[in-house]
């Protein structure tokens, strides 16, 4: 694969890379790893799901109270990964990580399921809960909250925007001889460079 078959807007190659995996297939094309870190440089990660690309941000989705959560708050910085076997692909990007608009996570939660809806209020995500049935009984406390009226987004919960500094592609070659390329965002755009495998 040749740097000018790649072309100089790794956004667009995202885009197009992305709409490859999920026609290959389409199971959990929109997975990607997520790494945040505390304050004191401890990582952590976790699978969330991509949900575009917003003004060259990419967006996801979570519980602004999580683990994750409170570490961005602290840490406003974040790693992220998809890995596409079908197509022996990986994608990586690093960046500033900030809450989404109010707008955009109203909209995005509007367009759920009703049960989803539900789920966000139920669960205090990543806090101890002492068994299912609890979390059953705040699923049913919600129903009852909520009954025959829209649920509106709670305060806790809306859309996150990791805005790329660098974003590298990584495609599975013979022999180990594996193509990588990294874009780095500077002042006059982005720039790239061939890393060894
Ligand atoms: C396939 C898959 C998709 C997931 N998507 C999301 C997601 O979009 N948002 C989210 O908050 N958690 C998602 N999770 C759950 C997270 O991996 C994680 O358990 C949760 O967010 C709590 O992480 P934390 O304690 O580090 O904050 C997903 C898990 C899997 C396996």
């Amino acid at each position: 694969m040749s740097q000018e078959s790649l072309g100089p807007d790794p956004l667009a190659v995202f885009e197009s890379w992305f709409v490859e995996a999920r026609t290959h297939d389409p199971r959990f094309a929109d997975a990607m790893t997520l790494a945040t870190a505390s304050p004191d440089g401890r990582p952590s990660a976790r699978t969330v799901l991509y949900k575009g690309l917003d003004d060259g941000a990419v967006c996801f989705v979570s519980n602004y109270e999580s683990n994750k959560g409170q570490e961005l708050e602290l840490n406003p910085r974040a790693a992220l990964v998809f890995f596409w076997a079908s197509l022996n692909r990986q994608v990586r990007m690093e960046g500033h990580v900030e809450r989404a608009a109010a707008s955009w996570s109203d909209r995005y939660f509007a367009a759920r399921a009703r049960t989803s809806q539900i789920g966000a209020w139920a669960s205090a995500q990543s806090r101890v809960i002492g068994s299912r049935a609890v979390l059953e009984a705040r699923i049913a406390e919600a129903e009852a909250r909520f009954l025959d009226q829209p649920v509106p987004r709670p305060s806790f919960w809306g859309g996150y925007r990791l805005q790329p500094e660098r974003i590298e592609f990584w495609l599975g070659q013979n022999a180990r001889l594996h193509d990588r390329y990294s874009y780095r965002a500077g002042p006059s755009g982005w720039a790239v460079e061939r890393l060894s495998p």
